[in-house]
């Protein structure tokens, strides 16, 4: 069976929705980055901080080529995983994308609260976030499905996923 991978922007719920969409669909889950993480060892903010953002999107080069590989699995991915082509090559090859978006504020916010981004350590977060969101759009917008995550919990999300999926 074919795996369902969730691509998007930081803040738009890809982890807490792909966990709970793999549980609800009896699948095993995979987090890119959590991956990375236990791979190296190290969080993904030291490995931008010391090795700098080429060196870990190779890292993430390197993972979404082998877990392209499985089948059957929801893969939550890094909001960058789209920057490299043949990642989504790979990743549409291996099954159904789904891309999860949400409103400027909405990502403030849920940035703000949750987890630590090495691009959001800036003065300016609004306005980097801006600005990368633009630089993005068309690529997230490549995904089979889009769903704005905005005014939703992540059940309600998965939920919206399992409906798409029948
Ligand atoms: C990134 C998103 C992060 C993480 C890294 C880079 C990005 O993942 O991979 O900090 O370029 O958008 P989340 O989308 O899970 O926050």
């Amino acid at each position: 069976m074919k795996n369902i991978v969730l691509i998007g922007f930081m803040g738009t719920g890809k982890t807490s929705t792909g966990r709970l969409l793999a549980g609800r669909l009896n699948r095993p889950f995979i987090d890119v980055d959590k991956k990375i993480e236990q791979e190296t060892g190290l969080a993904i903010s030291d490995i931008f901080q010391h090795y700098g953002e080429s060196h870990f999107r190779q890292l993430e080069r390197d993972v979404i080529s082998r877990v392209a590989r499985y089948t059957n699995t929801v893969i939550a991915t890094g909001g960058g995983v789209v920057l490299k082509q043949e990642n989504m090559v790979r990743l549409k090859n291996s099954g159904i994308i789904i891309a999860l978006t949400a409103s400027l504020e909405t990502i403030l916010d849920r940035t703000s609260r949750r987890g630590v981004r090495p691009l959001l350590d800036c003065e300016d977060r609004a306005e980097r976030v801006a600005r990368l969101l633009q630089d993005r759009a068309n690529l997230y917008m490549k995904a089979d499905c889009t769903i704005d995550t905005s005014c939703m919990s992540p059940h309600q999300v998965a939920e919206r996923v399992i409906v798409f999926l029948r």
